[in-house]
């Protein structure tokens, strides 16, 4: 079998003194969609930032395509294929749809020609971005902004994109037609991993999920499975 394009074992992060992540092992296989659960300040957004090099973990390993991670500096992580489209989007308010995604792109900054394809291959996935191209992002709806983060976050072309809760705020239809987008990115050949408060929505897609609590991972199985599990139905698929 081939080796998990990410791995982690046993890292920890800490915020000061106060340790948000406690020997977190985590893998990744080439082509998949995994899901990480949990309730709030349960430490999934320190795992991404933790793997997108924002926070350094002050112990363990992490293995990218056979390379070591720790001390790798940010912008070298993302031009290795990682991408992280952060919680609460961060797009440029005062700029247009395509400002935003051609700053996604920043990476590439040189090739116009890849640029341009890439607006198109968002613009095809999202069809309501092209519609509103020049529209400045601030005046857009959340659920387009989500689409726009999304998007930009392919510009830098990702072999894993690292979405955190791209659901937040929306309502069931838009959430829906993001979720279908997600999957149609990761057929397109994106591994993905997914933060989502939305379990439901999340295990429906995903081929395997984590279950994180204040710092620990304290289940790891395929979709299937969780969604079945007593404890995950209890805490986050509602009775
Ligand atoms: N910048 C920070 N400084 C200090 N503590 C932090 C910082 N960011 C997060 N924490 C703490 O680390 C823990 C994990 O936070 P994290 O943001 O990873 O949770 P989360 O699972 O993403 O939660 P949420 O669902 O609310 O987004 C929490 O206890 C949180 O208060
Ligand atoms: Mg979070």
């Amino acid at each position: 079998m081939k080796p998990p394009l990410l791995k982690l074992t046993n890292v920890n992060s800490y915020y000061g003194k106060i340790r948000a992540l406690n020997n977190v092992n985590l893998e990744i296989n080439e082509g998949e969609i995994v899901t990480l659960l949990g309730s709030n300040g349960a430490g999934k957004s320190t795992t991404l930032k933790t793997i997108s090099g924002i926070i350094k973990p002050k112990s363990g390993e992490i293995e990218w395509n056979g390379q070591n991670l720790v001390n790798v500096p940010p912008h070298r992580i993302v031009e290795s294929g990682i991408i992280h489209v952060p919680e609460g989007r961060r797009i440029f308010g005062g700029l247009t749809i395509t400002e935003n995604l051609e700053l996604g792109a920043y990476t590439f900054r040189k090739n116009k020609k890849w640029i341009k394809e890439g607006i198109e291959r968002a613009f095809d996935l999202f069809p309501r971005l092209k519609e509103r191209s020049k529209q400045i992002a601030g005046t857009l709806s959340g659920g387009e902004q989500q689409m726009l983060a999304i998007s930009r976050g392919l510009m830098g072309n990702p072999k894993l994109l690292m979405l955190d809760e791209p659901s937040m705020g929306l309502a069931p239809i838009i959430v829906q037609e993001i979720m279908h987008n997600i999957q149609e990115i990761n057929k397109q050949g994106t591994t993905i991993l997914l933060i989502e408060q939305n379990a439901k929505a999340a295990l429906r897609l995903a081929n395997r999920g984590y279950l994180i609590e204040i710092g620990n991972i304290i289940m790891h199985d395929s979709a299937e499975v969780l969604r079945e599990d007593d404890r995950i139905i209890r805490a986050y698929l509602g009775a």
